[in-house]
């Protein structure tokens, strides 16, 4: 008897972490003060919107340079940041007019961010004689978040229903968005509500994202055939909702 008991004291410390709780979320979060850049409430909604849309406008800017950015004939491309930045605001002038001084801040960090992340990736575009050289869009799209998380504490996701990039898998609320916008198909409408990051109040905002023709040679059909990347094609079709640009913007 004392035998055992000695052996289940010995065994407990490691049974603890053996028992399926490695990999679970810290409790608690960080605190308000970290949160750079707020909002009132008032202003929550206007300024995810606004967030959502620069992003989703800066995604197409880029993507109506993919034909120049795949050619392998091509060394420099010439698209900088700065060539980036001067489409991307005169493709997002009406979107920004009657931004508040404390969204305007913000507008000038997701500039700043776009900008930075279209010249992080000058050394990679400008490789001659390969055509895929994994950027995209949402690969644009994916670094300028963090780099606007860094200046902003705003959180900025691209959660889809198969995502490609492990930063953009579904969390709960995620989740949950997706299945109601999936089931609302063609009629889908941005989703926003309030939650709580950790300490800090935010207002969590989620707007769709639709293929194009174009997307369909990486996510389109047929399901599970290797697109150019290596990556299984999703079977979806033109049209069809594949995720949604996640926003999260502390509010006062
Ligand atoms: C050449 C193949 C390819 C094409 C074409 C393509 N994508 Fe993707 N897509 C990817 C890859 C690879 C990623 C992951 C990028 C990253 O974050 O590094 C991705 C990521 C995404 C994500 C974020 C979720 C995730 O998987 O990480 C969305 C949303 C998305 N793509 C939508 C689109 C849309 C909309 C189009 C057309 C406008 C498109 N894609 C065209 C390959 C492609």
């Amino acid at each position: 008897m004392k035998k055992i008991l000695l052996l289940v004291l010995l065994i407990l410390p490691f049974s603890v972490h053996a028992s399926g709780d490695i990999g679970i979320p810290a409790k608690g979060g960080f605190p308000e003060y970290l949160f750079l850049e707020k909002v009132s409430e008032a202003e929550a909604n206007s300024t995810a919107e606004m967030i959502a849309k620069a992003i989703a406008l800066g995604r197409l800017v880029i993507f109506a340079q993919m034909g120049k950015l795949t050619d392998p004939e091509l060394g420099d491309k010439g698209f900088t940041g700065a060539v980036f930045l001067s489409q991307w605001e005169s493709s997002l002038e009406a979107e920004f007019m009657g931004a508040s001084p404390a969204q305007q801040r913000i507008i000038d960090k997701l500039l700043w961010a776009g900008k930075l992340s279209m010249d992080n990736n000058q050394d990679r575009l400008n490789v001659k004689g390969v055509k895929w050289k994994h950027f995209l869009p949402a690969k644009w799209a994916r670094e300028t978040g963090l780099m606007f998380n860094s200046r902003t504490g705003i959180v900025t996701k691209q959660p889809s229903i198969n995502y490609r990039h492990p930063s953009n898998a579904p969390d709960a609320k995620e989740i949950e968005v997706l299945t109601k916008l999936i089931k609302a198909g063609k009629d889908a409408k941005p989703v926003g509500e309030y939650a709580m990051m950790g300490k800090q109040k935010v207002y969590r905002y989620f707007d769709p994202i639709y293929l194009m023709p174009p997307c369909l040679a990486c996510h389109g059909k047929p399901k599970g055939e290797l697109d150019m990347l290596g990556f299984e094609k999703d079977g979806f079709e033109d049209g069809d909702l594949i995720g949604v640009i996640s926003v999260a913007v502390p509010v006062k």
